[in-house]
């Protein structure tokens, strides 16, 4: 059979594609070992995604890398993931730039331990430059968490008479997101078999199509990446009309 990158339209590609990173643990455990090596195979998957993407002109993907709720997770296993995070965002600095990719993060970043903030948003900066793929990192990230903040900010700007109730629409909410220069995603995929949103970009997924599939994250390799956006470009896209 022949690849499912030689098929998919280069035409009519989704420019913004978000993935629900899932099953590190399961993977882990099938294997007979513990769920942190499960997190480092999946940073082999990372790497796998995002040069699936760039190879072929994808604008932005989106990664849901640590949730709000996964600060509740051991600590042991919090630590592990932070550093896990970081140590790969600094030594892939490079990589990056050779790859003209920027990377961005989302979420709610103060809450983020120690240094980690701080070597970030260097590379934040190191690659602001890049115009190719934008990676996104949903860090630390709650939808939630998100739309309460913008509620809380548009109520500001009312308060201080910056903008009138009436003035409020869907165009000014989505301004008031972490996603804000970002375009809503075209596709979102789930790794692992659940069937469910978990939390993660629901206001910005009004329209977009969603793809499961039982792989678990660390086997996630580039060509079910293309197998999504093949699958994807099956779909009639209707936007309620
Ligand atoms: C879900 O698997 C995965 C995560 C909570 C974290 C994802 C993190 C990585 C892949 C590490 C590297 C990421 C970057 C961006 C460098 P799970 O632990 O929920 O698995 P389970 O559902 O099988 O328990």
């Amino acid at each position: 059979m022949s690849s499912f990158k030689e098929i998919i339209d280069l035409n009519n590609l989704p420019q913004h594609i978000a993935i629900i990173m899932d099953g590190n643990g399961r993977w882990a455990k099938e294997q007979g070992y513990d769920r942190i090596f499960g997190h480092q195979n999946g940073v082999i998957s990372v790497r796998e995604t995002t040069e699936a993407a760039a190879e072929i002109g994808i604008k932005y993907l989106t990664l849901y890398a640590f949730s709000t709720e996964n600060w509740s997770r051991p600590q042991s296993e919090v630590d592990a993931l932070m550093e896990l995070l970081i140590d790969t965002i600094e030594k892939e600095t490079p990589t990056l730039n050779k790859n003209n990719v920027r990377l961005m993060a989302i979420g709610d970043l103060t809450r983020l331990p120690g240094n980690a903030g701080v070597k970030l948003q260097r590379c934040i900066l190191e690659t602001s430059q890049n115009d190719g793929l934008a990676l996104v990192l949903a860090l630390s990230y709650s939808s939630r968490w998100e739309i309460t903040n913008a509620v809380k900010n548009i109520c500001k700007e009312v308060i201080e008479g910056k903008c009138n109730i009436d003035d409020i629409n869907s165009e000014m909410v989505s301004n008031h997101l972490t996603t804000k220069s970002i375009p809503d995603p075209e596709l979102m995929i789930r790794t692992s078999g659940e069937e469910r949103i978990s939390n993660f970009l629901l206001w910005q997924i009004a329209y977009t199509e969603l793809y499961f599939t039982q792989t678990h994250w660390p086997a996630f390799r580039k060509e079910n990446f293309y197998e999504a956006i093949y699958e994807f470009q099956q779909r009639e896209r209707r936007f309620g009309k």
